[in-house]
């Protein structure tokens, strides 16, 4: 998978992909990640990349003029699944999407900032709109790494088996049961006997039954 990165703001999105998983499933030829900033595709003398919105009102808006040009060198370049925009109107994130997201070889993220993009780059230029949540973010970076984040820990061979990607929170419609590790016994709180026992049948039944426990308390929304 190839993941394009376009932003006004590179800096702030790198390091995600420099420490831990990411960076091994760089290393390891399983996704590439690559920044554009839109700054390189300006033409005016002051590399503007914003502007003023029509009828006036606060906030700047960025230009389609610059992010055009960005996204049309790239698809000379190779074919794209998908130009998606991280914008909080969009549709919000879940593991679905996800799933779905990790399937596409060659992807697109496009970052917004300020008051967003132009309309005409929406209309023209995007294939998805997604939002990580109901609140504002400075910008669509954050947004951009959490959703490649969720994207690439899903493509085959960037988790091993003890990482793996089956029995995480969500994949199954049901929250992960909870996990201890040692000690046995902290300041009088124990763990539960059961995954002491070595009884892998047991233990596994018990663990159904805790997700789904956790589910009906926590998100009896994912069980309808
Ligand atoms: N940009 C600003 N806020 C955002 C959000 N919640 N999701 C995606 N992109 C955003």
């Amino acid at each position: 998978m190839r993941i394009d990165i376009i932003t006004v703001l590179p800096e702030l999105l790198k390091s995600p992909f420099e420490a831990s998983i990411l960076k091994r499933a760089i290393e390891k030829e399983l996704v590439e990640v690559h920044f554009h900033n839109i700054r390189d595709y300006t033409t005016t003398k002051y590399k503007q990349v914003d502007d003023y919105q029509f009828g006036g009102g606060a906030g700047m808006v960025l230009m389609i003029e610059p992010i055009d040009k960005c996204i049309s060198k790239l698809k000379e370049e190779r074919d794209y699944d998908e130009v998606i925009y991280l914008t909080p109107d969009g549709q919000t994130l879940n593991q679905s999407i996800s799933n779905e997201i990790s399937l596409k070889e060659n992807i697109i993220l496009l970052c917004g900032h300020y008051k967003g993009v132009d309309q005409r780059v929406r209309d023209l230029l995007i294939t998805k709109e997604i939002s990580i949540g109901d609140y504002v973010l400075s910008g669509g970076e954050l947004a951009a790494a959490v959703l490649a984040d969720s994207v690439i820990r899903l493509l085959p061979g960037v988790l091993n088996d003890e990482t793996s990607a089956l029995t995480d929170t969500f994949q199954d419609n049901l929250l992960a049961p909870p996990v201890y590790t040692r000690p046995a016994e902290y300041k009088g709180h124990k763990v539960p006997e059961i995954l002491l026992s070595g009884n892998f049948g047991k233990i596994e039944e018990w663990r159904e039954a805790e997700a789904l426990k956790r589910t009906e308390i926590r998100r009896p929304d994912l069980l309808k």
